[in-house]
């Protein structure tokens, strides 16, 4: 496994295995990796010739009061985690590589990234749109390998990839939980063992939901976001709810009558923890 720091050195690297017709994948991360991420190579590397990790924290999606300095950062211990799970290289280049020191373009998208995380974090998902846009220039994989857990995070690159005729397939896999239904996230090193535990209200609540909705047959989505609040306030009423949000997977419209939507419904959650956010989702069809 090789480490590489500069965009141009990834880009020929790249350049040569697209030109000899290996699969290539990148799974692109933040560092501090556990066992979601593992997954996520796992996956990359089973269905791909060459797979790269990006371990870059990006400045640009984080808001002016977030974590960005004291998000959790342990090189040598994502080294050791890319290398057993077969990681062929890992692009790790630092802030000025990225962005240098007059950097004026940004990518963003209108609509889908106003509500939900957006409406909480603005400028985040700009900050998230620009990185991927220019991870994927270096890396060109043909396939972004991305965990289902920042629900609204795959919507949106999956339209900019659509939008930019970005020649990359986005795969998702599926979300890894704590044996409490927590879902795992380099975040979760944030909360008190306490915490963590009362965290795991979250994953009940998609759950009821997505029950109330296909096994109730409950099909106005107010009494649905109504049952919830009682639930997470007598649950946790230490944490604070920011959303409960039933949407369809693609616009993250809001469905107003259950009973009428066919396809496929995204619930997505979001509270505090006193000073940490977490998120969750939950993705299912509806005939
Ligand atoms: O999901 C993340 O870890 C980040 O948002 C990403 C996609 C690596 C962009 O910085």
């Amino acid at each position: 496994m090789k480490v590489i720091k500069e965009i141009s050195s990834i880009q020929d690297i790249s350049d040569y295995y697209r030109y000899t017709g290996k699969k290539t994948a990148l799974v692109p991360t933040m560092g501090f990796l556990h066992p979601g991420h593992t997954s996520l190579m796992l996956k990359a590397k089973d269905e791909n010739d060459i797979v790269t990790v990006s371990i870059f924290v990006n400045p640009t999606q984080f808001g002016k009061n977030e974590d960005y300095s004291k998000y959790p950062r342990d090189f040598q211990r994502d080294y050791h985690i890319c290398e057993k799970a077969g990681v062929d290289y890992i692009f790790n280049p630092d802030v000025n590589e990225m962005y240098g020191d007059n950097n004026l373009t940004t990518v963003s998208l209108s609509s889908i990234t106003d509500k939900l995380e957006g409406k909480i974090r603005p400028g985040h998902f700009t900050g998230v749109a620009t990185v991927v846009t220019k991870l994927l220039n270096a890396v060109k994989p043909a396939y972004l390998y991305l965990g289902q857990k920042d629900a609204q995070q795959n919507a949106v690159l999956k339209k900019m990839i659509i939008d930019l005729n970005i020649d990359t397939e986005v795969r998702i896999c599926p979300t890894l939980r704590e044996e409490s239904g927590l879902a795992m996230s380099s975040r979760n090193t944030y909360l008190t063992p306490e915490q963590k535990d009362k965290a795991s209200v979250l994953y009940f609540i998609l759950n009821e939901g997505k029950r109330m909705i296909l096994d109730e047959k409950t099909g106005d989505i107010n009494s649905v976001k109504d049952r919830i609040r009682k639930i997470f306030s007598s649950k946790a009423p230490e944490f604070e709810l920011q959303y409960y949000e039933i949407t369809d997977n693609i616009n993250l419209e809001p469905i107003n009558d259950l009973n009428l939507y066919k396809g496929e419904v995204l619930i997505s959650v979001a509270c505090r923890a006193d000073t940490t956010r977490l998120i969750d989702n939950v993705i299912f069809h509806k005939e």
